[in-house]
């Protein structure tokens, strides 16, 4: 509504210049605010201050001229002047109440299609091979997958891209440690199910064994040749670590497949091409023996422009080199129109180089936006990085075995009339949910604490307080099962607010897309579970005295709060329940 009340203004403006009742070299700002009291309408604008001056008229004489000018609209019932000048505009509740009729109907709820729908890559969930997925990667997993489902509500056509931490010198030690271990034992696959202390062994193996180092380091260099028995070695450690990261996926209802892993080692042999088509533009040049890109965009401390090493003088190359060559496939080969990357904040100048270099090489054209949507650390209750008790890194599946445990508890205090299984159903979405949604609901950019006790609560920002929200209107339906849903009327200043509430659904959908941030979306659902919860104490249904005609009014206005809090939850990859 905001931005409709914007375009007639701005239309106003055109004419009133038109007529020469305002200079045509001004361009003033028009905002339009809600207003903080219901007595001056829903919208007011301070736009006849903003022009009184250029004008060269009082504010509220201006005011009127501007009233005068504006263009007729259905939505707008009233239009007043107040105090000094402000403009003050009531919405026409029937025009409202038809557009939550309409709502109530749409499979979009009102949501409008991208058009036109875009190819969108998402980068994001990264977790690295041989390494057990640890906190850290939840934020970019379920971050990452509120995003794309958003943007996928929204008609584009969406590209997982898992960017899997597959390659790298690290697994010539990884190879030559498992290749031992098979030979140890034919059960050698058995020691990586717990992948953290596979790794840390060979490590150890790789630090205290010349011999072995000497092997691992050969392995390196036979993997990056296609040697079959380090490929297959190699392939075994992949799968592995991604059939794990998969039941952590299926768990978290992440919706990530193994068909969306596009890692690392895809764009190796793309390399020596890249950065030989670097040093022929001229980008590129030898420095020491290594292959540099000197970017005057990055300075270093000594205000020189900054290196940036595309391959070491031993010919191993990147992960700048690998990001360079991946936003190139991104755009050319799947014909991306926009990517997005949720990664960690620290990467940012990373990404940054890697992006700059791929733009000046004419890997990415202008019109393809490449976007690093960063975000802070998970930080525990005292303010330091998220860690055990004894200081090791959080595995994510320890993490969600104790949201169930303490899920179960919170449920065990309640009264309840479920069924075990039932209750078990509850106590896994509610678990999951509250993790996933503690993460969704901060704006990612900053750095957020890790608080069980504030994310399993049943009041505030939580996902257990929509969900329950949404059970309650559930069971409202079953309480009034003969009653049906009929067209909305506006009557109280509880149903208008849940009305206005509602139609900011699209609004809300649309800056998820537009910026990569869910906590919009939570933000805006908490609100409205907020105004339900008014409307729902303030507008009684099933009461004697309340007419049929407003019953089926406000049974309406249930179904249209269900429905935007269900399908917004499912945005943000959280399910609700019927019963909890
Ligand atoms: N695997 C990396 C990590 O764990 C994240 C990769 C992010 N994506 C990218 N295109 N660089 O830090």
């Amino acid at each position: 509504m905001k931005e409709h009340i914007q375009q007639l203004l701005e239309a106003t403006v055109s004419r009133l210049q038109a007529e020469g009742l305002v200079p045509a070299e001004v361009a003033p700002r028009i905002q339009v605010d809600n207003t903080k009291d219901k007595a001056h309408g829903d919208l007011a604008t301070n736009l006849a201050m903003l022009l009184a001056k250029p004008a060269g008229k009082p504010p509220r004489a201006l005011a009127e001229a501007i009233i005068a000018h504006l263009p007729a609209s259905e939505r707008v019932a009233k239009v007043e002047i107040a105090g000094p000048g402000f403009i003050n505009f009531y919405l026409d509740t029937q025009w409202l109440a038809r557009q939550i009729d309409a709502l109530a109907q749409d499979a979009m709820l009102g949501v409008k299609t991208a058009e036109p729908a875009q190819t969108i890559v998402v980068d994001y969930s990264a977790p690295n091979v041989a390494k057990e997925m640890a906190v850290h990667h939840i934020r970019s997993t379920v971050i990452g997958d509120a995003v794309v489902r958003t943007l996928e509500f929204l008609g584009h056509k969406v590209i997982r891209a898992n960017h899997v931490g597959d390659w790298g010198t690290q697994f010539g030690m990884l190879i030559a440690y498992l290749e031992d271990l098979q030979e140890e034992s034919d059960s050698g696959s058995m020691a990586l199910a717990d992948l953290e202390a596979f790794y840390r062994e060979a490590k150890q193996r790789y630090d205290a064994d010349e011999v072995f180092a000497e092997r691992a380091r050969g392995y390196v260099v036979k993997l990056q040749g296609g040697d079959d028995h380090c490929r297959a070695l190699w392939r075994q450690l992949v799968d592995i670590t991604m059939e794990q990261n998969q039941r952590i996926y299926d768990r978290l209802g992440v919706s990530l497949s193994t068909r969306d892993v596009m890692g690392e080692s895809l764009y190796n042999p793309m390399l020596p091409q890249i950065v030989a088509d670097l040093q022929a533009q001229g980008l590129a040049v030898e420095d020491d023996g290594a292959m540099v890109v000197f970017l005057d965009e990055f300075k270093g401390k000594d205000g020189e422009a900054m290196g940036v090493i595309v391959r070491k003088k031993d010919g191993g190359f990147l992960y700048t080199t690998t990001d360079i060559a991946c936003a190139k496939y991104r755009v050319e080969t799947l014909g991306a129109d926009r990517v997005l990357y949720f990664i960690d904040s620290r990467q940012h100048q990373h990404l940054m180089q890697a992006w700059t270099i791929a733009r000046k090489a004419g890997y990415v054209p202008e019109a393809v936006s490449l976007e690093h949507h960063a975000f802070g650390m998970m930080l525990g209750k005292d303010g330091k990085p998220f860690k055990t008790r004894s200081g090791g890194t959080v595995k994510l599946a320890d993490l969600l075995d104790e949201a169930e445990q303490r899920a179960s508890e919170l449920m065990a205090q309640r009264d309840s009339d479920l069924s075990d299984a039932e209750q078990a159903e509850v106590v896994h979405a509610v678990a999951i949910g509250a993790v996933k949604y503690a993460d969704l609901s901060k704006n990612r950019t900053t750095d957020y604490i890790f608080d069980w006790d504030n994310m399993l609560a049943f009041e505030g920002n939580t996902a257990p307080y929509l969900q329950y929200a949404y059970t309650r209107i559930q069971s409202i339906f079953r309480r009034t099962g003969e009653l049906a849903c009929g067209p909305v009327t506006l009557e109280e200043a509880a149903e208008e607010a849940l009305a206005n509430k509602l139609l900011k659904f699209n609004e809300t959908v649309q800056s998820v897309a537009a910026k990569g941030m869910p906590h919009l979306m939570c933000l805006y659902l908490y609100e409205l579970s907020g105004l339900f919860m008014s409307f729902y104490e303030a507008c009684p249904i099933n009461k004697d005295g309340v007419s049929s005609q407003l019953k089926a009014s406000r049974l309406t206005l249930c179904q249209a709060t269900a429905k935007v809090l269900q399908q917004g939850l499912a945005l943000l990859g959280i399910k609700v329940l019927e019963r909890m």
